[in-house]
């Protein structure tokens, strides 16, 4: 039998299966959270809040809806949509509006949100071209797109050695085959598409040629919480912190 072509498709079909699948447990399963992660989120959703046109946030692949219980009480609209429409029923106290969507088509209006956001996102997607369209339709005239924790592949690249020992120790695939019989080593490993990192490079030259104006950080913050104290929020140059924090205004047409 021929392997099966890994179109955009595959992968978002792939994506909608697993979440579904982990729905209940995901709040558990997934090794970031923390009481320090939330409050370091928090601060900078205020950051955004603070410099955005107004107060409506659309968080894509909002999951069990971390970013917008961060955002309770910073953004009068906080509206998530994501692909598994399980997940999202199961967190539906965590959105004051929640869709099943794909981030090529998403079903609002142009010019409806001041800030999309995307968290943990990026890596699960087949490309960028559909998110960044889609972004500047919804988005308001200097509305902000503010994307984080997504590893760099300029960072997985030069640690590529130590980043295979560490993923083996985790074995973070294990873990969510144990959680639920649904998940396959092929199943997990077509929702990671962008597992060896995203490009920055590539993602911030489309965002520009999009009109977006771009700041782009790399750090440390919430990945181990003993990290977190020595090297979290020490920004450091392309190539030597792991995630990927983008924050992009939309400045022209
Ligand atoms: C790693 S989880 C992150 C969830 C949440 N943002 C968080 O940080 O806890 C990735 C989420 O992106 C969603 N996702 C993946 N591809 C998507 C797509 N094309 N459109 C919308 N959501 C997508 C998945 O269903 C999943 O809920």
């Amino acid at each position: 039998m021929q392997p099966e072509k890994v179109t955009a498709q595959v992968v978002k079909t792939a994506n909608r299966e697993f979440y579904d699948a982990v729905a209940d447990h995901y709040e558990e399963l997934d090794g970031r959270r923390s009481p320090a992660l939330e409050t370091w989120l928090r601060g900078n959703l205020s950051e955004l809040r603070g410099r955005a046109p107004g107060g409506s946030l659309l968080d894509i692949g909002a999951g069990s809806g971390l970013v917008t219980r961060c955002a309770e009480g910073l953004f009068a609209q906080r509206v998530g949509i994501d692909l598994s429409p399980r997940i999202l029923a199961a967190h539906r106290a965590c959105f004051d509006f929640g869709a099943a969507a794909d981030v090529e088509h998403l079903p609002f209006r142009a010019a409806s949100f001041d800030v999309v956001t995307c968290f943990a996102v990026l890596h699960h997607l087949y490309d960028f071209d559909g998110l960044i369209a889609e972004v500047k339709r919804v988005l308001k005239p200097a509305g902000i797109f503010y994307s984080d924790h997504d590893m760099d592949r300029g960072f997985s690249t030069r640690f590529q050695i130590p980043l295979s020992v560490y993923r083996k120790l985790r074995n973070a695939r294990a873990k969510y085959q144990r959680a639920s019989g649904a998940i396959t080593p092929e199943l997990y490993d077509l929702t990671e598409w962008q597992e060896q990192g995203v490009d920055a490079a590539r993602l911030i030259g489309l965002l520009e040629l999009a009109g977006f104006t771009v700041e782009a950080r790399f750090h440390w913050f919430g990945l181990i919480p003993t990290l977190d104290r020595f090297v979290g929020t020490n920004l450091r140059g392309r190539g030597w912190s792991p995630l990927l924090s983008t924050v992009a205004m939309w400045t022209s047409s």
